[in-house]
């Protein structure tokens, strides 16, 4: 194996174009390719910028070719060599580095490399498992490599806008105490406390309003959250957060902020300029017209409610579900009334895996009469009535949905969504941002038998609502608000409750008692008491929207080391056992890991 001795690196794999021409050079980097040509040996040079491609001759100096014929891919080489114009008919426009190509008169190997576990052109897509266990590789493929640079670049905008607005970034602990955001707890034990966990914060939104109670106006982090709940594409068990809080402000300033915020990130970093302000919607429009509080706004679909129409129908479904306080929602599918048989049993069956009873339809023939299974029930007039409603024209074809709102909603929102995958109207490069509002504070929870908080316990409540805390808490409305981008909920936020009688009744509302108050939250309580100022927030996910950003599918392609949907890292085999001296450390029962030991 050679050493780097002497030699110093003089570009990167993406530096040199034909102003370099005839210039001594001297790249590091790995055999990305080798391909040997009538006596010529090409090796496409790979390093964090790019590729570049080296040529090895003998007529330039023998013994370096000879060399040459030892290399294979992913072997680590310098090279030193001079520019020169590739011939004529062997450019690559697509590449900064084209036309040119290094003639190499030296060249060092500086390491080898085992066969890679999958070839690391772009165009093959090895499975994920292999990917995560050999991330190295993986992250060596140019696109993984780019989704990392992008995000940091990400992260370097969004500070730097911050920055510029008086925000102060300051570190949270990591080994606290619960914070509530609806998931479970990843528990440290203390082996100073017998007995006694931390828990990984969920997010730092205790320390961050205990840090405008201490006055310091703007906060913000770029943050680790832990939550121990199920996995989807766009959820890990640690991602990270852009986390902000602000004093002496409300809705409208941190609404405004964050749209600054996003106008300058998207700009700085993908040359995009956004139309300010977003549009904005309340969670009932949401819900209404887009069957969901995250509505992808890329294309129409719209859900509209029939059920005055379809109430005295005829159709028994339809009127068993408006008898029983359910409602019928509809979706006008323009210009889709060519959808096959097949096609259509296909599509109820995937309202039927969403808890829907059945999916009716009803297509518009070019002569305007109603081809259905359902037609024969309705009068002429009712048929009238939908179409105005739906504005329904030949070529349409009309779902219906007939259910309790949340079924109804869930199910034509999602058939909208289907729809719009099939027939390809959901388009790349378009980002569509729409701000959700007027959230309800609380919910009931069945299973708990009692009120649950929306967003988390300390966000305010409209003061307009507040008299009916006691007497309709389900219908409050709170100082929430959401930003959703292309369909995906990329961050969340609200004005927080600052004085305590306030914060007191929310709790009771919430059926938290007094000590079970004190025993979670005293500490933040109590710093209410000590001249808190008027505050709120919001936290993006971080890796939603640079998923997004980089159009990726998934948020596991824009974090470095992610874990499975098991949540393990398969690069390190994390979670794993300890050993029985170590709980005993940590004053942890041994019972089951023995038992699964056989012991
Ligand atoms: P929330 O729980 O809505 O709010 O989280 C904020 C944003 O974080 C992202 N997110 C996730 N991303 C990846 N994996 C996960 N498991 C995951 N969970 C959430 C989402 C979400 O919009 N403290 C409040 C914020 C506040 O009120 O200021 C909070 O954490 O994009
Ligand atoms: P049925 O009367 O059960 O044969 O249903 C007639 C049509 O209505 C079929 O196309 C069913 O798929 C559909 N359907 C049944 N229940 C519902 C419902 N709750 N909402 C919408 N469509 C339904």
């Amino acid at each position: 194996m050679d050493s780097i001795d002497g030699l110093k690196r003089t570009h990167n794999c993406s530096s040199l174009t034909e102003a370099s021409l005839d210039q001594e050079v001297v790249l590091m980097g790995w055999v990305l390719r080798r391909r040997d040509h009538g006596g010529l040996i090409f090796v496409d040079l790979r390093d964090k910028r790019g590729v570049t491609q080296v040529v090895f001759a003998p007529e330039v100096d023998a013994k370096t070719h000879e060399k040459a014929h030892g290399l294979r891919s992913e072997y680590v080489i310098a090279v030193k060599g001079k520019v020169r114009r590739r011939p004529e008919g062997m450019e690559n426009p697509k590449i900064t580095t084209g036309m040119i190509e290094v003639a190499a008169h030296e060249l060092r190997i500086l390491n080898t490399s085992k066969t890679p576990p999958f070839p690391l052109d772009e165009d093959v897509e090895p499975s994920e498992a292999l990917r995560l266990k050999y991330r190295y590789m993986d992250l060596r493929r140019p696109g993984m490599m780019g989704n990392i640079i992008f995000r940091h670049k990400v992260a370097q905008a969004m500070r730097q806008y911050l920055n510029g607005h008086d925000f102060t970034e300051v570190e949270t602990p990591m080994l606290t105490r619960s914070t509530p955001e609806g998931a479970r707890d990843y528990l440290v034990p203390s082996r100073l406390n017998p007995g006694c966990f931390y828990a990984l914060p969920q997010s730092p939104q205790l320390y961050k309003q205990i840090l405008m109670v201490a006055g310091l106006e703007r906060y913000y982090q770029i943050v680790r959250c832990f939550r121990d709940e199920d996995l989807r594409a766009d959820r890990q068990p640690e991602f990270s957060q852009l986390d902000m809080e602000l004093s002496f402000i409300d809705e409208e300033d941190i609404i405004v902020l964050v749209e600054g915020l996003i106008s300058h990130v998207f700009s700085e970093t993908l040359g995009i300029k956004l139309k300010t302000p977003f549009p904005r919607l309340t969670y009932m429009e949401a819900m209404e017209r887009f069957g969901t509080d995250r509505p992808d706004t890329r294309f129409g679909l719209e859900l509209r409610d029939i059920t005055n129409i379809a109430a005295k129908s005829g159709v028994s479904v339809f009127e068993r579900a408006v008898a029983s306080g359910g409602v019928v929602k509809a979706i006008n599918a323009k210009g889709m009334a060519g959808l096959s048989r097949k096609e259509l049993d296909d599509l109820t069956e995937f309202a039927k895996g969403l808890g829907a009873k059945g999916l009716a339809w009803v297509k518009i023939k070019e002569d305007g009469s109603w081809q259905s299974p359902i037609a024969k029930f309705f009068s002429e007039d009712e048929r009238q009535a939908i179409e105005t409603r739906l504005g329904a024209a030949a070529g349409d074809i009309l779902f219906f949905g007939a259910d309790q709102k949340a079924v109804a909603y869930k199910v034509l929102g999602e058939l909208r969504l289907e729809l719009a995958r099939q027939k390809g109207l959901l388009p790349k490069g378009v980002f569509n941002f729409t701000w959700v509002t007027d959230f309800p504070l609380l919910e009931y929870d069945k299973d708990q038998g009692r009120f649950v908080a929306v967003h988390h316990p300390f966000t305010a409540p409209k003061p307009e609502d507040i008299g009916l805390l006691e007497s309709d808490p389900g219908s409050i409305r709170s100082r929430a608000y959401d930003l959703v981008l292309n369909g995906v909920e990329i961050g969340g936020g609200s004005i927080r409750i600052h004085q305590y009688p306030v914060q007191q009744r929310i709790f009771k509302a919430l059926s938290i008692t007094e000590d079970e108050a004190r025993d979670k939250f005293g500490f933040l309580l109590e710093a209410l008491l000590f001249g808190a100022p008027p505050h709120g927030g919001l936290a993006f996910g971080l890796d939603r929207l640079v998923m997004l950003m980089a159009g990726r599918e998934t948020i596991r392609d824009v974090i470095a080391f992610p874990k499975t949907q098991k949540a393990q890292c398969l690069l390190t085999q994390a979670p794993a056992e300890v050993s029985v001296t170590q709980l005993a450390e940590l004053y942890l029962k041994p019972g089951w890991n023995l038992d699964k030991q056989g012991g």
